[in-house]
């Protein structure tokens, strides 16, 4: 396999090697669980979740009463994911449904009302063959008026222009152990090294132990895709956006938003 291929596989894996650190780091995050909860109860299900990871979403979903397909290619992540479903009540286990696989590739004999790509997951697909396949997959498993949709977060030219040389540090915070208990206290610095050509910024998020024990660096890798030419990408893919917004109160879409958060149908004659 080419350095290139390796570095993106990487930047699209590591980050989900360990759940219980992705659990921690987004605890807070919880304004988009509630919109696609919301979204998914009122279109009334099944919903389709592309990347669903240790399913942050797709737990809440589950416990509304929605029936959820999630598709992820982390094994380590769906694990997780099982483990946690242990607890959930039987009625709740019966209405998640997983499946470990590419989002580009993986085929369900069932279409949906929803299918939905949240938090960043379509920022792992790096080239335009990459998304076109995602969005053909994702086509074949709407139902006629059905809808797709994703939140991704909008390029910041000056996250992009910084110095890969330089450290970003954020305070030192306890990194939780494999069983979510406290772990140990580390440093934590990030550097940044932003593709220009391929549009694809490397994020080398570093962990040194404050206890002198070995550190460590896990890579992240996301295409940065600017919202006109998501807008072209959608259009000539089959498909057209309904609704755009800002955030996940539904606040317009303006050039200082940070994400994207977008609702697209079937293009009308397609
Ligand atoms: C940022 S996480 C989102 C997880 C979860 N939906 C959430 O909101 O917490 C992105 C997920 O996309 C998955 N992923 C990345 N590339 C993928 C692909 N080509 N096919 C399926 N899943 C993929 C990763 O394994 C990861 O679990």
């Amino acid at each position: 396999m080419k350095k290139i291929d390796r570095e993106l596989e990487a930047g699209s894996a590591a980050h989900y090697e360990d759940p219980a650190y992705y659990t921690k780091t987004y605890r807070s995050r919880v304004e988009d669980v509630r919109y696609y909860v919301e979204l998914a109860v009122e279109r009334g299900g099944p919903a389709l979740e592309y990347g669903c990871g240790n399913g942050r979403i797709t737990i809440p979903l589950g416990r509304s009463g929605v029936a959820v397909h999630g598709v992820d290619l982390s094994s380590t992540m769906l694990a997780d994911l099982r483990v946690r479903l242990k607890d959930e009540p039987a009625d709740v286990r019966e209405r998640v449904h997983l499946h470990r696989g590419d989002m580009r590739k993986v085929r369900l004999s069932q279409r949906f009302p929803l299918v939905f790509c949240p938090f960043n997951a379509l920022l792992h697909l790096y080239t335009r063959d990459d998304l076109e396949r995602f969005f053909a997959r994702a086509l074949t498993h709407l139902t006629p008026r059905g809808e797709l949709v994703l939140d991704v977060s909008i390029p910041q030219p000056l996250e992009l222009s910084r110095d890969p040389g330089r450290a970003f540090h954020a305070p030192r915070f306890r990194y939780p152990d494999e069983d979510g208990g406290p772990g140990k206290m580390v440093r934590y610095t990030e550097r940044f090294d932003y593709d220009g050509l391929r549009q694809i910024l490397f994020v080398a998020m570093e962990f040194l132990p404050v206890d002198g024990s070995e550190s460590w660096m896990t890579p992240l890798a996301h295409r940065q895709l600017y919202p006109q030419e998501l807008e072209m990408l959608l259009h000539y893919n089959g498909l057209e956006i309904t609704e755009r917004y800002g955030d996940f109160f539904r606040a317009p879409l303006e050039s200082s938003s940070a994400t994207m958060l977008v609702h697209c149908r079937k293009r009308r004659g397609k």
